[in-house]
């Protein structure tokens, strides 16, 4: 049985100081609430340390929202794998859309990001998903395998096995509009055959995520899809006791 794992991505969003609010009600409602999902807030990196302060309390996990391939070197603003490794980074998102959208990620880019943060330890967040224009084309399965494919190349299975993807499509990111539980499941459903195909039977054990205006009024409906493994929460995770409900949702 797979575990669900729920991730808050903050994106560009809170100051330490505004961390602070957040973690006064959230660390309270946690606290006293034992859930065997594993809860992970990826937030912006000068938000890293207050948050890891807070979250000791917890059982929630700290993660970052990208990371750069190589060990260390000339990279003017950049953050290393081994940097987020050594300040206790846990996850890592790497190719959210608007990474590819807005700083020219590439598959190619998704790829060595990913080798990079499995060489430190790091726990992978690889994003996928297609845009309307695609969608409405129908390519969906197709333009989602081509991304799945060239994130993962040339990984051994036991590190795909380690990596967690998150089907995030487009057209659902920040607009309220969530893909249906049933087309989510469905291209969730559709990735993990494509793992099964690239590296067998670690299928079964690979964390797939639904992402795309999930909110406490929808999370459960999503999440207890057979193939929809938890989920990457942009917006609604900002709000303590929304994202509580989130995580919490009723399985
Ligand atoms: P929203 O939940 O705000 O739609 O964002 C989804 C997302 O992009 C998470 O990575």
């Amino acid at each position: 049985m797979r575990k669900k794992v729920i991730a808050g991505n903050w994106k560009m969003n809170k100051t330490p100081v505004e961390v602070i609010t957040f973690m006064r009600s959230f660390v309270e409602l946690m606290k006293n609430k034992k859930t065997e999902n594993e809860i992970v807030l990826c937030v912006p990196y000068i938000d890293v340390i207050i948050t890891q302060q807070f979250l000791e309390e917890t059982n929630v996990k700290v993660g970052v929202q990208n990371v750069h391939f190589a060990e260390s070197g000339a990279y003017t603003g950049e953050i290393s794998p081994r940097m987020l490794d050594g300040i206790g980074v846990e996850y890592v998102i790497i190719g959210h859309s608007e990474r590819r959208q807005y700083f020219n990620e590439t598959d190619e880019s998704v790829n060595k990001k990913l080798k990079a943060a499995l060489a430190h330890n790091l726990k992978p967040i690889v994003c996928v998903g297609e845009s309307l224009d695609q969608r409405t084309a129908g390519v969906t399965k197709e333009f989602v395998t081509s991304q799945v494919r060239k994130a993962f190349e040339g990984l051994s299975a036991e590190d795909a096995e380690k990596t967690i993807i998150a089907y995030e499509p487009i057209w659902a990111i920040g607009t309220g509009k969530t893909a249906s539980k049933e087309d989510a499941n469905e291209v969730c459903k559709w990735i993990r055959g494509e793992i099964n195909t690239l590296f067998g039977n670690v299928s079964e054990n690979i964390i797939i995520q639904y992402g795309g205006s999930v909110k406490a009024a929808n999370a459960a409906e999503l999440f207890n899809m057979p193939d929809i493994d938890g989920g990457l929460v942009g917006g609604a995770s900002l709000d303590p006791e929304e994202f509580f409900k989130i995580v919490n949702f009723d399985a």
